[in-house]
């Protein structure tokens, strides 16, 4: 692995390494004072953020290297019109690996291009979040033992989740792992995952009533309804408050239940739950910055690569979604990749009309 863009690039044992590592770190912390001593992480963040950019700071302080960026694209050139390649080509002349969050999808991918050191994906708008999915993974596998073998729930916002997606394309790599994927029929996942999920013979079944189902999960996933991405308000006001957690739900569970979430939570975990034993998304957050560190030490010590071949010049946008980045960066190659068989765009996933 040279980029962290999708989880889906990540072969299993990649993964499994990775883990050790993370674990290890939990066990020793001292003994990982050192590992990115004199390297510099850049950390470019033009969307919000808490877990994400601040597990990302720490794990690299505490692995003795240093961080700069922003947190507020308006404090950077983006502001003065400045493109995602130029800011990129810069940055990557002076970090040793480029931690990037942006709102458009296909942001991270795009920068990889031109990027002489890894690039990893924080979040590119409601597509994927990989590094979410390194502390999903790490806590199902430090407090079940493994992952293969459970029935996982998904609930809230599966359309505009980029937790859930990365966390899908995780399971494609783990044996018999089934999903209940539970939304309002507006808020289903993409079909490009849907697409993903056939492809590779997933076991998945869609619901819309979180009550009925929850007896049979090993883990419960909750998910904020992430109110940025909608276009339409109407469509936000009609989904909000439309999961809710309760203690009283969670009596039908079993007692070895995870109850997960990404963070920030708004309505759909009530505040009662936090002291179930079941209820370990704090903790998940904190797995997250182990994680973050294994995998900063995997690719910060990576050589240079000061001459990364030419990029084709793009001359329009094929992809029609409005949120891809290839929107607003029309120099970005015409990128194609088949998911399940139809032409999707490389970028954001979306498939191209
Ligand atoms: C998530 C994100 O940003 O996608 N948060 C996170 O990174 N922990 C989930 C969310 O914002 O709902």
């Amino acid at each position: 692995m040279r980029h962290l863009i999708d989880f889906g690039d990540v072969p299993r044992q990649e993964w499994d390494a990775l883990y050790q590592r993370a674990s290890q770190i939990m066990d020793a912390p001292e003994k990982f004072i050192d590992v990115c001593r004199g390297k510099v992480m850049a950390s470019l963040f033009y969307e919000p953020s808490t877990r994400t950019n601040f597990s990302f700071q720490t794990a690299m302080l505490r692995l003795g290297g240093t961080v700069f960026g922003f947190a507020d694209p308006n404090s950077s050139s983006v502001a003065k019109g400045e493109t995602l390649k130029d800011t990129i080509k810069m940055v990557s002349g002076y970090a040793d690996v480029v931690v990037i969050r942006a709102p458009w999808e296909g942001t991270a991918k795009a920068a990889s291009l031109y990027s002489s050191v890894p690039v990893v994906n924080a979040g590119d708008g409601g597509h994927m979040h990989p590094t979410q999915t390194t502390a999903d993974l790490t806590t199902i596998t430090r407090l079940r033992g493994s992952v293969d073998g459970l029935c996982l729930g998904l609930c809230g916002d599966l359309k505009n989740g980029r937790t859930v997606h990365s966390l899908i394309k995780a399971m494609a790599k783990f044996k018999d792992i089934k999903f209940f994927l539970i939304s309002p029929r507006e808020l289903a996942v993409p079909e490009y995952m849907r697409a993903f999920m056939r492809e590779n013979g997933m076991w998945f079944t869609e619901v819309t009533g979180l009550e009925s189902v929850i007896p049979q999960l090993d883990v419960l996933y909750m998910t904020r309804i992430q109110r940025e991405r909608f276009v339409d308000p109407l469509e936000y006001e009609r989904n909000k408050g439309v999961y809710v957690l309760t203690r009283r739900k969670l009596e039908r569970a079993k007692p070895t239940m995870l109850v997960m979430h990404p963070l920030p939570r708004v309505d759909e975990i009530a505040v009662d739950v936090d002291d179930d034993p079941r209820a370990v998304y704090f903790r998940q957050a904190r797995y997250g910055m182990f994680a973050r560190m294994a995998l900063l030490e995997h690719l910060a010590l990576q050589p240079r690569d000061d001459d990364p071949p030419p990029v084709e010049i793009g001359t329009r946008p094929v992809c029609t979604n409005p949120r891809c980045i290839t929107q607003s960066q029309p120099y970005l190659p015409p990128l194609v990749r088949k998911i399940g068989g139809v032409d999707c765009c490389g970028f954001c996933d979306a498939a191209l009309r």
